[in-house]
């Protein structure tokens, strides 16, 4: 009966949770970041000094804030300038991203990955997304955008913590076969990585819409108008990146995109096709700057 595999898929999800204890948590800084934004009474003072007490961040902050995406004139040598030039909303974002990805470290997924090939899946997602974001006439934060990127598959590292065989057969399984990864991850594991990734994402005090596109950015249209726009543009992202097999590709392989799904974002096919000439590039560089 589907309500007792619901029901067992989130027990097993709670007592993965319960068992990934302090390896799989936020970083501190991350959780105080988080926080500082989810309190409409805190400042812009406020984040500075979260990250300044943090000198490897405040470096990786100036290093994205420097980077090509921004386009800013000059360089900015500080994270106050930063926020004054960007905004509160994004430099919370940047700071986020930074410091994501310490948790892709460790060993092999399978014979075939490594954590880094997630990461790198997780960037290209976020890359990708954030320039689909970028192109919509609709507002759709673009820094937003790139963080859900970033952490959209981040359930996969619950799985690879408490599960490592069971994860390694289901990559396996799904290499071989022409199967879908979210099914083979239900059979093997007996919850799929969305469902790991909503648990932990909510463990964190992550924000709605953040916990929505972790949650559903394999099926975006369960999800109500309001939270969909997010978790849509990470499906195409993710299928987009999959099909270009950038890093692990496995979890949206068989996924297609059509001009019924780009059409609500105003997004046409022929401009996310373009996306694909200039993603290799656009990764290596936003991977660099997040992982240096
Ligand atoms: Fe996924």
């Amino acid at each position: 009966m589907i309500v007792e595999t619901a029901d067992n898929a989130k027990v097993i999800v709670e007592k993965a949770l319960a068992a990934v204890g302090d390896i799989a948590t936020l970083p501190e800084v991350t959780i105080k970041i988080i926080e500082i934004v989810e309190d409409p009474k805190s400042t812009a003072r406020d984040l500075h000094e979260v990250i300044k007490n943090d000198p490897a961040l405040s470096v990786k902050v100036l290093k994205v804030v420097n980077s090509a995406f921004y386009g800013l004139p000059g360089q900015v040598a500080s994270v106050d300038r930063a926020i004054i030039l960007l905004g509160l909303s994004a430099v919370k974002n940047i700071a986020i991203a930074a410091s994501i990805a310490r948790l892709f470290k460790g060993r092999r997924i399978s014979e075939q990955f490594s954590a880094a090939d997630l990461w790198r899946h997780s960037v290209a997602v976020a890359v990708s997304a954030r320039t689909m974001a970028r192109l919509s006439p609709h507002p759709v934060m673009s820094d937003e955008v790139f963080v859900a990127g970033l952490i959209h598959d981040i359930g996969t590292l619950v799985e690879r913590q408490v599960f490592p065989d069971q994860f390694a057969e289901v990559i396996n399984r799904c290499e071989r076969a022409n199967i879908d990864f979210l099914e083979c991850e239900r059979q093997v594991i007996g919850a799929d990585h969305q469902a790991f990734g909503v648990g932990l994402t909510t463990k964190w005090k992550f924000p709605r819409h953040l916990r929505a596109a972790v949650g559903f950015h394999h099926n975006p249209e369960a999800l109500s108008v309001e939270l969909r726009n997010i978790a849509t543009l990470i499906h195409l992202a993710d299928v987009l990146c999959c099909q270009e097999k950038i890093g692990f590709y496995l979890t949206a392989q068989h996924s297609v995109v059509t001009e019924d799904m780009l059409d609500p974002l105003g997004i046409t096919y022929q401009q996310f096709d373009e996306l694909r000439s200039t993603l290799t590039d656009q990764v290596t560089e936003a991977e660099a700057t997040l992982t240096g």
